[in-house]
C-alpha cells in the first residue's frame, strides 16, 4: 500500500512535507533506498552534488518510474549548488553537472547548499585560503535564470540565518521556497522558524533524528527518555516521534534512511498527533546541539551559525 505524503503549497509549488535524505547513503545503498521509497508513496527525494551519490540517486528513481505507476511529474526533486560554484559563472555548471548525473531535465527545487563560497577544486577548504567571497544575493541572481532556462522550477536556500535569508528576500526577483536547516528538539530554532514563517518561506528538517552521530560522545536524540516515552504513550517509534514534532508545526522534514524497514517506519507519521504539552517537552530539550557544523568554514565572512552576527552578514 502506498502512502500519500500531504503537500504544502507555497509560491506555486507543491512541497511535500516528507521527503527521504541521501546524505551519506552509500552508492550501492542509495538506488535501492530510492526505489523502495518511492514505491511506498515518497515522493520528495533530497539530493546534493556534494553527497557524491547523484548518479545512483537518479538510478533509483528510473527504476521506480520504470514500473509506469508513479511519473516523473509526481516526483519533487530537490537538488544542490555547492559551495564551489558560487561564482555567477559557474552557477550553470553547478546545476548542469547535477542534472547529468541525475539523469534529469530539470529538477523541481534548486537550494544554496550554504551561504558560503569556496574555491575549489577541493570541495571543502582546509585553509581560509580555499574561501571565496562571492556575495550570496548574486549567485541567487544567477539561480534566478535557471528558473528562466527551465532548469528548476524553484529556488530555495539551506543553512541560511534569518539575517541571510532577510538581505536575499530583499533584492530577489524570485522568491526562496524553502530554507532547509538543521531541525530537531536539541536545536529547535524558535525564533529562526518565526522568522521564516513570517516571510512565508517554508522550513525543512534536516537531520531530524540528530544525523548519523560522527562523534562517539554526541547526544542519541533516537534515546533521549522524553523522546522514547513520548513515542511509547503514542504507541509509536523516537524516530516516528521525532518527525512528527515538524509535521504538527507546518515544517517540512527530510528523512535519511538506506534500511527499508526504516523507510517504511518514517512514513507512518501521518496516523497520529502530538499534543501541545508533548511539543512543549520535546522544545525544552533544546542544547543549542549542531550534529552539522561546517567547522571546516567557521572563519568565512558568511558563516552562517555565529550567535553573534558580524556585519558582513
Ligand atoms: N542542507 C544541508 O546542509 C543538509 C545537511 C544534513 C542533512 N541534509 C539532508 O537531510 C537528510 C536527513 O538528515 P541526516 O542524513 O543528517 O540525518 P537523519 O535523517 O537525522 O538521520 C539518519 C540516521 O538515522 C537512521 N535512521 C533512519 N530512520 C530511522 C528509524 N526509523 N529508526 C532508527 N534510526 C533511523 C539512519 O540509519 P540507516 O540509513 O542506516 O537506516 C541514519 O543513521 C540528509 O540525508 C540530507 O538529505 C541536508
Amino acid at each position: 500500500m502506498t502512502v500519500n505524503i500531504p503537500t504544502i503549497l507555497r509560491s506555486g509549488v507543491r512541497l511535500p512535507i516528507l521527503g527521504l535524505g541521501t546524505w551519506k547513503s552509500k552508492p550501492n545503498e542509495v538506488a535501492t533506498a530510492v526505489r523502495v521509497a518511492i514505491n511506498a508513496g515518497y515522493r520528495h527525494i533530497d539530493t546534493a552534488w556534494n553527497y557524491g551519490n547523484e548518479a545512483e540517486v537518479g538510478q533509483g528513481m528510473r527504476d521506480a518510474l520504470s514500473g509506469g505507476a508513479v511519473k516523473r511529474r509526481d516526483l519533487f526533486i530537490v537538488a544542490k549548488l555547492w559551495c564551489t560554484f558560487h561564482r555567477p559563472e559557474d552557477v550553470k555548471l553547478g546545476i548542469s553537472d547535477s542534472l547529468d548525473k541525475l539523469g534529469l531535465d530539470y529538477v523541481d527545487m534548486y537550494l544554496m547548499h550554504g551561504p558560503q563560497g569556496f574555491k575549489g577544486p577541493k570541495i571543502r577548504p582546509t585553509s581560509e585560503s580555499d574561501y571565496d567571497d562571492t556575495d550570496y544575493v548574486d549567485t541567487w541572481k544567477a539561480m534566478e535564470s535557471l528558473v528562466d532556462e527551465g532548469l528548476t522550477r524553484s529556488l530555495g536556500v539551506s543553512n541560511f540565518n534569518s539575517r541571510q535569508v532577510d538581505r536575499v528576500l530583499q533584492d530577489c526577483r524570485i522568491k526562496p521556497v524553502v530554507n532547509q536547516v538543521e531541525l530537531h528538539p536539541y536545536l529547535p530554532q524558535l525564533d529562526l522558524i518565526k522568522y521564516c514563517q513570517s516571510k512565508d518561506v517554508i522550513l525543512t528538517a534536516y537531520s531530524p533524528f540528530g544525523s548519523t552521530p560522527e562523534i562517539g560522545n554526541e547526544p542519541r536524540l533516537l534515546e533521549d527518555p522524553v523522546v522514547v516515552a513520548i513515542g511509547e504513550r503514542h504507541g509509536k517509534t523516537p524516530a516516528q516521534v521525532l518527525l512528527r514534532y515538524h509535521l504538527e508545526r507546518g515544517l517540512s522534514v527530510l528523512a535519511k534512511s538506506v534500511t527499508p524497514a526504516r523507510i517504511l517506519q518514517n512514513l507512518e507519521v501521518f496516523d497520529f498527533s502530538l499534543t501541545e504539552d508533548d511539543i512543549t517537552k520535546l522544545n525544552s530539550l533544546n542544547r543549542n546541539h549542531r550534529y552539522v557544523t561546517w567547522q571546516y568554514s567557521r572563519t568565512h565572512k558568511y558563516y552562517p551559525f555565529d550567535d553573534q552576527p558580524r556585519s558582513a552578514q
